[in-house]
């Protein structure tokens, strides 16, 4: 049964759209895990447009169930992970100017950075997790850096216009999911996924665990953040 680690960020982006202390990503973690979430997720970004440093504290503090920390590889970041402590560190690829992440890391390109980063974070006994596109020479890479999980990247299946963009960049997760189970990696998914693209899912039981959190966030303006939650991991429950 796969599980699903809320992304409570966008709560974030609401505070500080008036830069004030309200609503609180803090709060929304809580209702997230009363609603069932297996785990909350925050990124906490080099210019901190929406997390603050001050949000992973006290999550550390109060998550009951995981805390998984997005961040870039950068010293700064790994420093505050080694303080902080999160359950779980998923590195990501960062650029200033974009709205959201874009793309996987590239460990070919990265590789001997991002290995040194695994090893750091590993030997505070954090598990790490590699956030990739779905692209088969990157997951072996994953692999061979001793990486915990990877996170295929779903945003090119999940922005997918067309019917047959939407079969050929499915067939890429598929195939992704399955050679990293093969590897031994354990196999999470997330960006862009909807209460719609969720579906697509089903019977796909190599992936462990999926990262939702625009959607939820979303949904939760209108109904609240628990029943958000409900929703979402009612469907998860039915794929
Ligand atoms: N996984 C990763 C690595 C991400 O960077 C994000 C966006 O912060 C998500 C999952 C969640 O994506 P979304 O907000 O589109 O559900």
């Amino acid at each position: 049964m796969a599980q699903l680690a809320v992304n409570v960020d966008h709560v974030a982006t609401l505070r500080e759209a008036r830069g004030i202390n309200y609503p609180d990503p803090v709060g929304a973690a809580v209702a997230a895990e009363t609603a069932g979430a297996d785990g909350i997720v925050v990124h906490l970004r080099e210019d901190r447009r929406h997390i603050k440093e001050r949000d992973v504290r006290l999550l550390r503090k109060i998550v009951q169930t995981k805390l998984i920390l997005e961040m870039a590889s950068s010293n700064e970041m790994l420093g505050i992970a080694l303080d902080i402590k999160p359950d779980c560190v998923t590195l990501v690829p960062e650029k200033r100017e974009e709205l959201t992440t874009e793309g996987g890391l590239d460990l070919i390109t990265h590789q001997d950075h991002i290995r040194e980063a695994v090893t750091t974070l590993k030997n505070a006994g954090i598990a790490v997790c590699i956030f990739i596109d779905p692209d088969l020479d990157q997951i072996k890479i994953a692999h061979k850096i001793d990486a915990d999980m990877i996170e295929i990247h779903t945003g090119a299946f999940c922005d997918a216009v067309t019917k047959l963009q939407k079969q050929r960049e499915f067939l890429r997760i598929v195939d992704a999911a399955k050679i990293g189970t093969k590897l031994k990696l354990e196999v999470n998914a997330g960006h862009g996924i909807s209460y719609n693209t969720i579906k697509a899912f089903k019977g796909l039981t190599e992936i462990s665990e999926f990262s939702i959190g625009h959607s939820i966030v979303s949904r939760a303006i209108l109904t609240g953040m628990e029943q958000a939650v409900r929703d979402m991991k009612q469907l998860i429950l039915a794929l």
